[in-house]
This record gives C-alpha cells, structure tokens and sequence, in this order.
C-alpha cells in the first residue's frame, strides 16, 4: 500500500494508472476507520481495479464550537485496517497541503441543507462540497462511495456531481451497525457505559416508525411524535431533531408517500448520534 501526503504525488499515481486503462474507486473518510468505513472499502475494492482512501479531517466542515481539535485521530491503527482491506492509496494529506491559502471562491451548497444536519450545522455542508471538489479534481475516481448513515451527506454530494459535471458515479453504501442495531461511528468511542446501553434506541425507534407507515400511517406529524416519545422513553439524550422529508430533494411532505427518510439526531453528554432510514412508501 502506497502511502501518499502530496497533492501533486496523488494525480501523478492516478495518471499512471488511468494510462493502465485502470479504474479507480475512492473512499473519502475522516479515519478513525470503523467497520462502516471498511464496508464501503470492500465495496469499492470488488468494483474497481485500484482502490484510493483518503483521510483528511476537514477543518472547513466543522463549526466553530465543533469537535474539530477533539476528533478522533489514529493513524497507524487506519494505516493498518486500510492494508488489510487491500487499499493501493492512502492519500493522507495535511490541512497545509489541502488549504495553502485562503481561498478566493467558496462553494455555497444551496438546497437539501436546510433541514437536518444542514440546518443544525450552518456551513458544514459547504465545507464538504468544497473539500470533496478538491478531492474529486485530485483523485478523479470511477466512482466514489458514501455511506447511507449521512444520508444527507449523499444528497449533496448526488447533487455537487450533477451540478458540477463530475464524471464521478457516486455509490451508496447501507448504514453497517452494531450486533444491537447502532449505527457504527467515530463518535460512539465518547459513549458513557449508559448511554451505550440507550444508544440502540434510536435504530429502534426508526425501525418501529417504519412498521406502522408500512401498516398504513400516513400522518408524518403522528409518527415523529411517536419516535420523540419513544426517544424520551428510552434514552437520557437530548433530541436535536426527529424529521420526515422526501428523498434525496428534502422537501417537506404532509403525506407519507414516494421515497421518504425518517431522521433523528440525539446529543449525548460528548457525542451527538444521527441515524436515518431511508425507504419507498
Ligand atoms: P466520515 O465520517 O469519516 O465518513 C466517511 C464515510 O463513511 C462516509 O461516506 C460515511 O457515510 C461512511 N460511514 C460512516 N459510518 C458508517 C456506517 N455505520 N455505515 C456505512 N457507512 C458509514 O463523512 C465524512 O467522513 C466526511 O464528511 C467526508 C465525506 C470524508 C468529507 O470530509
């Protein structure tokens, strides 16, 4: 496995290999590598001839009382999950070498942010637009593949390569999860011992919810009311939002029906878990 930290390193290696004919899958993480990061791995690995992860975590994406300084950080353990994985490039570059100067032109990301995340997260969603265009520019990958856990995240970048003509095809990858159902995550690491035993709940109640509009609920009103009170019941998090909108557009609904997301994100003492479900009604 080649390690690589230079921009100008990375799209010489990718212009041999598209001299080879070769196509190249990426992955583009913040590390800490967990089982859903390593999925998306295999996923890319079965697809493509040549492999590039990259890990970078990217300062322009987090807000100012955001846990930029505190995230999680291992090099050498996701150095070693990426051999074993079979990756050919891991692209670990520094934020010098990513943002050298102050930029002249920001990305603004003008729809499907301003709900969820995007709307808790004023910016965050610029800050991955424009740090996955310059990856995109530097790896030029087949395709590149995004985990449904951000579900929103894939809205936006579905969006970014539409929008920007990327010839990129963007592959969703299933929320991979623990034996009891929580979403896997860099974050579950800042878990108390209780509030990894309340943490389940929230697959839980997104699983429950799903139940009762395939037994016919169409009232998106009565079913958020049924996950806050379900949260409430099982967990001592505090509910930043439990929402239903259209998928991938975002757009709010008044009847369950189409392609639908129901979204919850809890903050707990140290570490705020989202978790989706994303289905056709
Ligand atoms: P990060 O949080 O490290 O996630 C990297 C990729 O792994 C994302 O596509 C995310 O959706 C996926 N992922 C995380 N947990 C998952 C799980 N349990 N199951 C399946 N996939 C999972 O998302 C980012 O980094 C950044 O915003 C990034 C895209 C790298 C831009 O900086």
């Amino acid at each position: 496995m080649n390690v690589i930290k230079t921009i100008k390193e990375m799209q010489q290696y990718v212009q041999e290999t598209k001299l080879k004919d070769e196509t190249v899958g990426f992955v583009p993480t913040m590390g800490y590598l967990h089982e859903g990061h390593l999925t998306l791995l295999h996923e890319a690995k079965r697809e493509n001839d040549t492999v590039v992860l990259s890990i970078f975590v990217n300062p322009t994406q987090f807000g100012p009382n955001e846990d930029f300084d505190s995230y999680p950080r291992d090099f050498e353990r996701d150095e070693r999950l990426a051999k074993e994985a079979g990756v050919d490039v891991l692209f670990y570059p520094t934020v010098e070498e990513m943002y050298p100067n102050e930029p002249t032109i920001q990305l603004k990301v003008t729809k499907r942010v301003d709900v969820l995340c995007g709307a808790k997260r004023p910016g965050h969603f610029d800050g991955v637009a424009t740090v996955l265009t310059k990856l995109f520019h530097i790896v030029t990958p087949n395709r590149a593949y995004f985990g449904m856990k951000d579900a929103q995240q894939v809205a936006v970048v579905d969006a970014l390569i539409a929008d920007f003509h990327f010839p990129v095809t963007l592959v969703p990858v299933g929320t991979i999860r623990e034996e009891d159902g929580l979403a896997k995550s860099s974050r579950n690491v800042y878990l108390t011992e209780q509030e990894r035993k309340e943490a389940p709940f929230i697959y839980k109640s997104l699983q429950k919810a799903k139940q009762r509009i395939t037994e016919g609920e169409t009232n998106p009103e009565k079913i958020k009311k049924e996950i806050e009170q379900d949260l409430r019941n099982h967990t001592n998090g505090r509910i930043d939002y439990v929402d239903i909108y259209s998928y991938p557009h975002l757009t709010q609904i008044d009847h369950l029906s189409g392609r639908i997301i129901l979204a919850v994100a809890v903050a707990f003492s140290k570490a705020r878990l989202i978790d989706n479900l994303t289905f056709e009604v």
